[in-house]
């Protein structure tokens, strides 16, 4: 099987790694195309025996399945011109904002499109992606983009309404969860505490309570809840983040804007 990624940035990298790391192919069944050959370089040095090209419509030709991993603006000049070398074949979106019908209305009618909304995690092979495919798309289908997501992380098969609300939660909650590590590193600082100290103390924090609200049966707020003792710290602390719901206020506000701004891709804006 061949693989083939029009793109070969972060995402593409990320996903590719995934896929030899995972077994699904090894090196040498991965194919990408950038518009000029040196920069096809972190794609190749990071995946010895993968191919390279500058021709968009060889990776499609060469592929069992064609992951798109351009930026969305680069999507209405680069993918029409794919028409004739798509028909019949299995295309993986996972630009923000794209949606089927436009992807499908730019491709051949009997190219089957499925869209995903991937994150960064997959880098380290923890990513949490989710996809969705047109009328056309077969269950064979499925199996295989789900093998190819869940290389690098995990992935679950939704419905297209919900991708932008999805990219909002899990596409950009990375960085939300990086600002709040950064939030506590700052706090520590102004306690007097070391960078360094503050900084491990901090991650560890966060990945360890990430950990066992993975692995609890109980719920996030009943694991908080058995923190905060009366008259205690952690209950100190959690009134501040409780008062007038400030914490819930503001994640909200945080997801609904970055749920505006995919929709606002989708119309092309
Ligand atoms: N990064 C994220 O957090 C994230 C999360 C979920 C989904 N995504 C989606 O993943 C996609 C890729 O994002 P990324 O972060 O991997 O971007 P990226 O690192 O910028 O990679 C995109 C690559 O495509 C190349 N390219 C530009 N025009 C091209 C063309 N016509 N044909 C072939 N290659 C071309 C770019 O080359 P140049 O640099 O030379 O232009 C670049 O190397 C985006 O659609 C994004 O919405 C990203």
């Amino acid at each position: 099987m061949i693989i083939g990624f029009i793109g070969a940035g972060k995402m593409a990298r990320a996903i590719g790694k995934g896929l030899v790391d995972g077994g699904v192919v090894p090196a040498t069944g991965l194919i990408c195309s950038e518009p000029d050959t040196k920069s096809a370089s972190p794609f190749l040095d990071l995946l010895p025996g993968a191919q390279a090209t500058t021709d968009n419509t060889e990776v499609v030709r060469k592929s069992d399945l064609v992951i798109l991993a351009i930026k969305p603006q680069v999507f209405p000049e680069a993918i029409p011109v794919l028409k004739e070398a798509s028909a019949g074949k299995l295309i993986l979106s996972i630009a923000a904002g794209i949606t089927l019908e436009k992807i499908r209305g730019w491709l051949h009618p009997t190219t089957r499109v499925i869209r995903s909304m991937p994150n960064t995690p997959m880098q380290i092979g923890a990513g949490a992606s989710v996809y969705a495919g047109g009328s056309n798309v077969t269950e064979a289908d499925y199996a295989l983009v789900h093998r190819v997501l869940s290389s690098a992380g995990k992935a679950w098969r939704v419905e297209e309404n919900q991708i932008d609300a999805i990219t909002a939660l899990s596409g950009s909650g990375p960085a939300y969860v990086f600002h709040f590590i950064d939030a506590l590193i700052q706090g520590a600082i102004a306690l007097g505490l070391p960078v360094n100290l503050s900084r491990e103390l901090a991650l560890q924090t966060v990945l360890g309570s990430a950990q066992l609200a993975s692995e609890s049966e109980l719920a996030p707020l009943d694991l908080a809840a058995q923190v905060k003792s009366p008259r205690g710290t952690t209950l100190a602390g959690c009134a501040v983040l409780e008062e007038n719901d400030a914490l819930n206020n503001l994640m909200a506000r945080c997801l609904s804007a970055a749920k505006n701004r995919a929709e606002e891709l989708a119309r092309g804006a």
